[in-house]
């Protein structure tokens, strides 16, 4: 979809659709609403009078012109309650009436930009808002099936004065940058496991790293030998498809060869191995990257942004396959950090793989670290569909996460590390076991994890119960949600320096 900025009166520009607004509550219609109104002989005040819209979050209006003006159509949105506008509503509004506007077969739609001017939110960050709802709420994966709707090809966003038109513009590229990023992280986690493979995942990190000059570097199972990656190797052996470690890094600060870490988990398929899934949604674990994409999506959109930081993602990439070579309960592995861990169940794959990514980020000196998985079952229990589970060592960092996460309507909660807590984590025959009792298990796995990282800040993502939406709604769609993408992107905006 194309964006363009122009200024001038919505009501006379020639589109298949023109978007305006309404606040709930707000009986008289107001700014450019209302220019529209008077042109369509008041069919916008009568849509409220009659109670048909109510101005709600997410609703939309469609009005015919049939003439009156040059656009075929009048789409009136949403916005809510005046005093609960922000900017995620905003993102959500422009998905909404984008998806509205598709199904109606429009192709070029304007829009002004909502929320700004009475609802005054700034100009530009309006803009990206409307551009990040839009293209993250038209997105679809149509790889193996084609839609039944056209895409919009076209959307004009109209501004009162010129001086805004740079800020404005300024917010396109950049909601547009945060969006693609997302979409492709989307992409990689709806693509089945027989076409994501680790080796695929590698290969989209090296088109990345080529197209817009990053760091790559590509480890294979025997460089993983070599560097002692037993927990992740460990993994890797039930499977016929050699594994991954990819390392792609952004040097936005020549200066310093200090560098933040995202590391994300990449199991590109996870049938629990040996201690082998319920068949019964056993599909849905091809997303069992979306950590892992999340993290190459994100470098992809910061060395488009160029902050002065430098930014590493680590993605331990494998399958978790049973076969007659695969991992077995009982057996025991030894990470990179020298740790012996005893398996107890082969399905707590990701703590294992992310045991060795962790301290090998550790070693690269990367700090602060912030890891992103869909590592428990538990964490989606406790938080539902709307929550990602967050935990770390350093409450400063966690807080610098937070906020990152709050600029991009990325919802966290913080979730505790009590020490007591580390006890169903030991194991009588090596330093660790991997899974602890069925309490508080998205919580001994964040604590597992803890043992590999050191002193270095670090904060963990747990994101089994929002990678993945079954609704569509606002500018979520049904499948991958891309979540991570945008706070890890957020977040090394805020540490440049
Ligand atoms: N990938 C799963 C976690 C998961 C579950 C993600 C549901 C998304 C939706 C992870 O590898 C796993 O299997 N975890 C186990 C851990 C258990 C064996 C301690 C779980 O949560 O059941
Ligand atoms: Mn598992
Ligand atoms: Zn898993």
């Amino acid at each position: 979809m194309e964006v363009k900025v122009v200024t001038g009166d919505i009501s006379q520009i020639d589109a298949d659709a023109i978007v305006v607004n309404l606040f709930q509550g707000v009986e008289q219609v107001s700014g450019a609403s209302a220019a529209v109104d008077e042109a369509l002989g008041g069919a916008i005040s009568s849509l409220i009078s009659k109670g048909e819209f109510k101005g709600k979050f997410g609703e939309v209006s469609i009005v015919h012109t049939l003439g009156k003006l040059p656009a075929r159509m009048v789409a009136v949105a949403g916005l809510g309650k005046q005093q609960d506008l922000n900017l995620d509503r905003i993102r959500g509004v422009a998905g909404e009436f984008c998806r509205s506007l598709r199904k109606l077969n429009c192709h070029r739609i304007a829009t002004i930009l909502h929320g700004a001017g009475v609802g005054g939110v700034e100009p530009g960050a309006c803009a990206e808002a409307i551009v990040e709802g839009a293209v993250l709420g038209l997105y679809s994966f149509s790889r193996y099936k084609k839609p039944d709707y056209e895409d919009i090809r076209e959307m004009v966003i109209v501004v009162r004065e010129q001086s805004t038109i740079r800020v404005v513009e300024r917010g396109v590229h950049e909601g547009r940058i945060m969006a693609e990023a997302t979409c492709l992280a989307r992409d990689m986690a709806n693509e089945p496991a027989n076409y994501m493979t680790p080796s695929r995942m590698a290969d989209i990190a090296k088109e990345i790293a080529d197209k817009h000059g990053l760091e790559l570097n590509i480890l294979n199972s025997e460089d993983m030998e070599a560097m002692g990656m037993g927990a992740l190797l460990g993994v890797a052996r039930g499977s016929s498809e050699p594994p991954k470690l990819i390392t792609l890094g952004y040097k936005g600060d020549e200066r310093s060869e200090k560098a933040v870490g995202f590391v994300g988990k990449g199991i590109t398929f996870d049938s629990g191995g040996i201690s082998i899934k319920p068949s019964e949604g056993m599909g849905e674990m091809k997303d069992d990257m979306a950590g892992g994409a999340a993290g190459i999506a994100a470098l992809s959109a910061i060395v488009q942004l160029k902050p002065k930081v430098n930014v590493t993602a680590v993605i331990p990439a494998t399958e978790n396959l049973p076969s007659g070579t695969a991992l077995k309960p009982g057996d025991i592995l030894k990470a990179m950090n020298g740790k012996t861990i005893e398996v107890i169940n082969t399905d707590a794959e990701g703590r294992l793989v992310l045991a060795d990514a962790l301290s090998y980020a550790v070693k690269q000196g990367l700090s602060p670290l912030v890891d992103l998985a869909t590592l428990t079952g538990a964490c989606r229990v406790a938080l539902g569909n709307g929550y990602s589970g967050a935990f770390t060592n350093n409450q400063e960092l966690l807080n610098e996460v937070m906020k990152a996460a709050d600029r991009c309507g990325e919802k966290l909660w913080q979730m505790p590390m009590p020490e007591e807590y580390k006890e169903q984590n030991k194991s009588e025959i090596a330093d660790i076991k991997n899974t602890g009792n069925r309490y508080a298990g998205a919580i001994t796995a964040a604590l597992f994890l803890s043992e590999f990282v050191d002193n270095t800040p670090w904060v963990h993502i747990d994101i089994a119960g929002t990678s993945l939406s079954s609704k569509e709604t606002g500018y979520v769609v049904k499948g991958a949600t891309g979540v991570g993408v945008r706070t890890l992107v957020e977040l090394a905006l805020s540490l440049a320096g």
